[in-house]
């Protein structure tokens, strides 16, 4: 059995073999934590985002769409404390010269004690079988309980230090854990201090006329500084919300685990406006239609978890993330947010415009809450591609290779081979790719046998392969070939539409999400 490290290297290094993700600018030996996607990635990226834009702006009348620029106001930046407060604790150490972030040594040393418990449990449910009480078990073993009370006072101090902002203390706390450098294995560690990720550039010829400005490192403040605009020019009645997809930037000190956390990445967020006072009654709408949106993809119910934040941001009153389980553990996928009115108050402040709503029922004017829901695009491409790899046993001793991707997501949708490249079959297998072409991504292929070509494209996800033989001239029919059961069926030509349009059509996964329902957030 492959390690979950293992697993995931493979991953990597399928991304890259078929097609999905190659490292930035490679000929020049890459650019760290920067990817380009490849002609299979690219359109697993975009059905995805056409997956996300579709449940906002299909599913909901009153959620509408806006695309707005990268480059925004400096003072944008200042408003939502981003120049000031977007700053991650970093730590040298000074024999590797290597950087870390003080928070992720330390949550790393968390998960360590949290292992060690799992471990522990896992030992004995070998052990004890059917008759393993787990809960009596994490509440009387001594080792458990004393990892537990480790863990326990370290999370505590550790929420402590980063509430309080101590930079003095983050650094005590990994002396006192003994945390060593990975690479150099030593304790020989610098202070901590704050580092801004905002990456900056000049807007403008001059030296002197030149305005710094910054890459955005979230696309939601291009949807507050247009607040006004939407709402007016799109008569939008609270409560009503404003979707969009767009790149983001983040001067990240530790860029790990491929595309999970990049340098430049994108982002697909959603700021709902509601009355105040109604926030947490939309919080938990929202978190509740979020973890439906990804559970509709069948990748698993037990893959995906709530992580509520016991940490809020200044401006939150309520916080969870959506995590999913990666090889790497359970990581955080999409943040959804109460963020009270601080952005749009923060943008009235600063620009001196008055920015509030006029709500007819209730006859007066303010400021609206929001709540928001953010889902970064490559961590989402990352958790469908982790939790569709898998490796298959075959009779004979072969391996198959197979992303069970859901097929609404997969780059490829059918493929249509020849058996053999004569006898008017490239012909007629061209025929058919044409009359499926307009509505699905299909693809042809004649070179090689018949298994290798299954083969490449259980490799990249698709569903079905379509293979025209001789019969085929004679009555009409193919073998279509199923992905996931490696099953076949003879099937006539003139249903292939169908059979495809039935398992690719988001309508499925929608309705799994809000039933029959058209709109879910009007009141
Ligand atoms: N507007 C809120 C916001 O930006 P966030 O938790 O910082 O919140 C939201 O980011 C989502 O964006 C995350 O859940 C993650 O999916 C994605 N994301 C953030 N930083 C990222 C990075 N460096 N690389 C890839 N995705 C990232």
């Amino acid at each position: 059995m492959a390690t979950q490290e293992e697993t995931f290297k493979k991953i990597v290094a399928h991304c890259k073999e078929y097609g999905f993700v190659f490292p930035s600018s490679e000929i020049y030996d890459g650019l760290a934590a920067v990817y380009d996607y490849g002609q299979n990635g690219v359109e697993l990226k975009n059905n995805i985002k056409r997956y996300w834009w579709d449940s906002m702006t299909l599913l909901h009348q009153n959620i509408v769409g806006i695309d707005a620029a990268i480059f925004m106001h400096p003072t944008t930046w200042k408003a939502s404390g981003h120049v000031d407060a977007f700053n991650d604790p970093l730590i040298d150490n000074r024999d590797s010269k290597k950087r870390y972030r003080a928070d992720v040594l330390i949550e790393e040393q968390i998960a360590k004690y949290e292992d060690k418990i799992q471990k522990e449990v896992d030992k004995a449910k070998k052990r004890f079988g059917d008759s393993f009480d787990e809960q009596m078990f994490r509440q009387t073993n001594p080792r458990v309980l004393e990892h537990q009370q480790k863990r326990d006072a370290l999370h505590e101090r550790y929420s402590a230090a980063m509430n309080a902002n101590d930079l003095d203390e983050l650094k005590q706390i990994i002396l006192d854990e003994e945390i060593v450098c990975p690479i150099s294995g030593t304790r020989n560690w610098t202070d901590v201090r704050q580092f801004n990720l905002m990456f900056q550039t000049e807007m403008g010829s001059t030296a002197d006329g030149a305005m710094k400005i910054y890459l955005r490192p979230e696309t939601a403040q291009g949807i507050f500084v247009n607040f006004l605009n939407v709402q007016k020019t799109g008569r939008m009645k609270i409560p009503f919300g404003i979707a969009q997809i767009g790149k983001a930037f983040r001067n990240e000190i530790v860029a790990r685990q491929f595309v999970f956390r990049m340098r430049e990445f994108e982002q697909m967020e959603m700021q709902f406006f509601v009355r105040p006072g109604e926030e947490l009654k939309w919080f938990e709408h929202w978190k509740a239609f979020r973890l439906k949106w990804h559970k509709a993809l069948g990748l698993g119910d037990d893959k995906y978890r709530y992580h509520d934040h016991e940490k809020l941001a200044h401006y939150a009153n309520a916080a969870t993330d959506i995590e999913f389980q990666m090889p790497f553990g359970f990581k955080e996928v999409e943040g959804i947010h109460s963020r009270t009115n601080f952005d749009l108050s923060q943008h009235a402040k600063y620009s001196g415009k008055k920015i509030e709503y006029f709500d007819p029922e209730l006859n007066q004017s303010y400021t609206p809450f929001v709540i928001e829901t953010s889902i970064g695009v490559d961590r989402m491409f990352l958790s469908v591609m982790c939790g569709s790899y898998r490796e298959e046993q075959l009779e004979g001793g072969d391996v198959r290779v197979v992303l069970g991707l859901p097929p609404v997501l997969a780059p490829v949708k059918a493929c249509v081979m020849p058996l053999v490249k004569k006898d008017g079959l490239p012909e007629k297998a061209r025929e058919i790719l044409n009359s499926l072409k307009f509505d699905f991504k299909v693809q042809y292929d004649e070179k090689d046998s018949i298994g290798k070509r299954y083969r490449r494209q259980d490799a990249i996800g698709t569903p079905f392969c379509i293979t025209v033989d001789h019969d085929t001239l004679n009555d009409g029919c193919v073998t279509l070939r199923y992905r996931d059961t490696m099953a076949q069926d003879r099937v006539k030509i003139e249903d292939l539409h169908e059979i495809i349009r039935r398992a690719v059509d988001p309508k499925e996964l929608y309705r799994k999400i809000v039933g029959d329902r058209l709109e879910d957030t009007e009141e």
